[in-house]
């Protein structure tokens, strides 16, 4: 009977030898302690053996059930090692490894530019004014002394809802009309940002949608010295102190009179290039007195109220400043354009 016991014990211990699973830990438990196991049917049989052979034989039994639960023991402790070893290793984390850089985003160029504009008129004493983008065919063109079949509307072709009239607008002037709705008789000195939309064929100089800032300010005494005084003044500080300006006659059906103010070329400085197309000069913006009729649109007696108007487009000073030559990159979505910026 004890040779048994070591053989049962020998046997047990070898097995262990082999376990390298957790599964096949719990399997040789079952069959080397468990319930009908060779041990537990000693364990279980010592009862009917003769009386003088039970203390040794159940002393030894016990023994090796206590030497096989400890061996389980520290062949289960010594799996979970191994396992977490390998975990630990197989999941390393080095973190003296230098992290990988999320690429920042900026602001788009023309958005640059339009803060930048923002900022200098703020100085100036000019809010902003939002307006809609969806416009009625009134308030772009009619309101504005742009009567239909007038031939200054070839200039501002654009893009029609199904709803008749509705339309996106060409260009930010209509919200003059509506802001002057809105404050008058208060005066008024505001910009007017935002995107404008024409039905043209996309081409270096032409887009289907583009930023403008229009200007309005309205009160008594306003006179065309405001104009000028005040739009140089933008003109300095936009483009440096230094900046030479000019201011030539021009024709808007809601001014009167109208003037685009030019600078002087800043890449030849005066004497004629390719930016310039020989002129030595380059256009920044369009403006003038506002009309009569629009003052009266707007609810502003002209006989007591004047004003002036401006409107630039953000997108073309944007490319004068930094020479660039295709204003489709704007909205292209190209990052080796974007990133320069
Ligand atoms: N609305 C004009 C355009 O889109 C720009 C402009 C010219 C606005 C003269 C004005 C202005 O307010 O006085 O071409």
């Amino acid at each position: 009977m004890i040779e048994n016991l070591e053989l049962i014990l020998t046997r047990a211990q070898q097995a262990l030898a082999g376990v390298e699973q957790e599964a096949d830990l719990q399997a040789w438990r079952v069959r080397h302690l468990g319930r009908s196991s060779e041990l537990s049917q000693v364990l279980d049989g010592l009862k009917e053996l003769p009386r003088e052979q039970r203390p040794a034989v159940g002393k030894r039994a016990n023994e090796v059930k206590t030497a096989l639960e400890a061996a389980h023991a520290a062949r289960q402790a010594k799996l979970q090692a191994t396992a977490l070893e390998q975990a630990l290793s197989r999941e390393r984390v080095d973190v003296s490894l230098p992290g990988r850089r999320i690429p920042l985003g900026r602001m788009h160029p023309a958005t640059q530019t339009l803060l930048e504009v923002y900022a200098i008129w703020r100085e100036m004493g000019f809010q902003v004014y939002r307006s809609r983008d969806v416009e009625t065919d009134a308030f772009n063109f009619e309101l504005l002394n742009i009567p239909a079949y007038h031939p200054a509307r070839d200039q501002w072709d654009t893009f029609y809802t199904t709803t008749p009239g509705v339309l996106l607008r060409t260009h930010t002037s209509p919200g003059q009309i509506r802001v002057m709705r809105e404050r008058a008789p208060e005066p008024i000195r505001v910009i007017l940002p935002g995107m404008c939309y024409r039905y043209e064929q996309i081409s270096a100089r032409s887009e289907i949608q583009f930023n403008q800032v229009e200007g309005l300010a309205v009160g008594e005494n306003i006179t065309f010295a405001d104009l000028k005084g005040t739009l140089n003044a933008f003109a300095r500080r936009m483009f440096g102190d230094q900046v030479q300006t000019r201011f030539r006659a021009a024709h808007f059906p809601f001014t009167e009179p109208s003037a685009e103010l030019d600078i002087e070329c800043f890449v030849c400085g005066g004497a004629g290039c390719g930016v310039c197309k020989s002129t030595g000069w380059l256009e920044i913006l369009g403006s003038g007195m506002v009309h009569p009729t629009v003052l009266l649109n707007g609810g502003y007696d002209p006989q007591r109220f004047s004003g002036f108007a401006f409107g630039m487009g953000p997108e073309r000073l944007t490319m004068l400043k930094h020479r660039i030559e295709d204003i489709r990159y704007f909205w292209a979505n190209d990052l080796r354009f974007l990133e320069q910026f």
